[in-house]
């Protein structure tokens, strides 16, 4: 009879860890209000300036499919790296944030009361489908 319990002690706490850990591993996602308004504000004048005249709104409709469950941080990261496509990096660390941020509430993500910058968290808050 005990001898049995080598088994089941160690296959009870692994299930347990199975069904305990999704809550812990739910993180953060542009859903919660990871932007604020006045970013966004901040960032229309820039965008329109340096982004608009090749990408309007639909283009990230259409492009969102490839970033989801991706972190935002890497979505920054291309904009800064690659964007302007004729100009890359040409921006304000702060500007490349805001339009972020402004495409994040173009796409119908809320704004909320934290600041979102990229040295802080924004490699934990991930993508998801509008
Ligand atoms: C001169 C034209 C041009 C400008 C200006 C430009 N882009 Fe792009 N962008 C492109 C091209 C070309 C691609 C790659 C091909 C594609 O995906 O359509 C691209 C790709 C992207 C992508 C990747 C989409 C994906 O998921 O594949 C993002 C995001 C993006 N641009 C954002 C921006 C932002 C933000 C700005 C302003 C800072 C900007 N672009 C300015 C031409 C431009």
């Amino acid at each position: 009879m005990f001898k049995n319990f080598g088994v089941v002690l160690p296959v009870t706490l692994f299930l347990t860890i199975l069904f305990v850990s999704p809550s812990y591993s739910q993180g953060k996602t542009i859903k919660d209000g990871v932007f604020t308004i006045e970013q966004v504000a901040a960032g229309q004048g820039v965008y329109e300036t340096n982004c608009k005249v090749c990408h309007d709104l639909k283009f990230y409709r259409d492009t969102w499919k490839g970033w989801i469950d991706k972190p935002l941080l890497n979505f920054y990261y291309m904009i800064v790296a690659e964007m302007p496509a004729d100009n890359p990096g040409s921006l304000l660390d702060a500007e490349y944030t805001n339009i972020v941020a402004n495409v994040l509430l173009e796409m119908g993500f809320p704004a909320g009361e934290s600041n979102l910058d990229p040295n802080d968290g924004m490699d934990e808050i991930i993508i998801v489908a509008p």
